[in-house]
């Protein structure tokens, strides 16, 4: 038996890892424009909005911006991304996630979905999983990326569950933060040094154990 009533994941290094995907398109968006981009520097970047990357990146170049030579480099990268991410299929699935979504829906607990990404339904459609979902929050309508708790309480909403009766699974550091601040139980996918904010810390979801948190 669980003591939650519904388990809402995030998708993007929880479930499939676009991560690398994201890198490449961001890495050579950035070179483009004169500014260096590492893995270190990606880590940033996991669960951050697409314009809120962007900002991180060009907060290192030496020009200014406008928002309409913005917009259009974060469409730039999404196309790139979006090329990407055409040839995935449930091979990209990580190891573990199946396995997790079943044993949740087993329990007789509730599904959601709570991704910043704009790109998620497409991702879901390409791992062959959208239909394991009761709910998945679409990006477009978040005012607030994370760490604000604003996607994972609207997961709750829709989904009919109180905060406190969640379980969010997150492997960023400001996915966990929007987990904590809307007042759920977090399960961090990494590194417990890392993820510092999350009540239990495992390494990947081949771990996961619905009873024991
Ligand atoms: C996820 C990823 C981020 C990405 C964001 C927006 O949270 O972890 O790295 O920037 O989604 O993705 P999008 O597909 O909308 O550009
Ligand atoms: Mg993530």
């Amino acid at each position: 038996m669980s003591r939650f009533k519904a388990v809402i994941f995030d998708l993007d290094g929880v479930i499939t890892d676009t991560a690398h995907y994201h890198y490449l398109a961001w890495k050579s968006l950035a070179e483009s424009q004169g500014v260096h981009f590492d893995q270190a520097f990606n880590e940033n970047l996991k669960g951050i909005d697409r314009m809120g990357s962007l900002d991180l990146i060009l907060a290192s170049s030496s020009r200014t911006y406008t928002p309409q030579e913005k917009l259009a480099l974060a469409d730039e990268k999404n196309l790139h991304y979006q090329e990407l991410i055409s040839t995935m299929s449930s091979s990209d699935l990580l190891p573990g996630a199946v396995n997790a979504l079943n044993a949740v829906r087993r329990a007789g607990l509730r599904i959601g979905l709570a991704s910043v990404s704009k790109n998620a339904f497409t991702v879901l459609g390409r791992l062959g999983i959208t239909d394991k979902f009761d709910y998945v929050v679409d990006a477009a309508t978040i005012v607030r990326g994370k760490p604000d708790p604003e996607i994972f309480l609207k997961a709750a909403r829709e989904l009919g569950v109180a905060p406190a009766d969640c379980l969010g699974v997150e492997d960023a550091v400001a996915g966990v933060a929007s987990i904590k601040s809307a007042g759920m139980f977090a399960l961090g996918i990494g590194h417990p040094f890392v993820l510092t904010e999350a009540d239990v810390v495992i390494t990947s979801l081949t771990d996961f154990n619905l009873e024991s948190y």
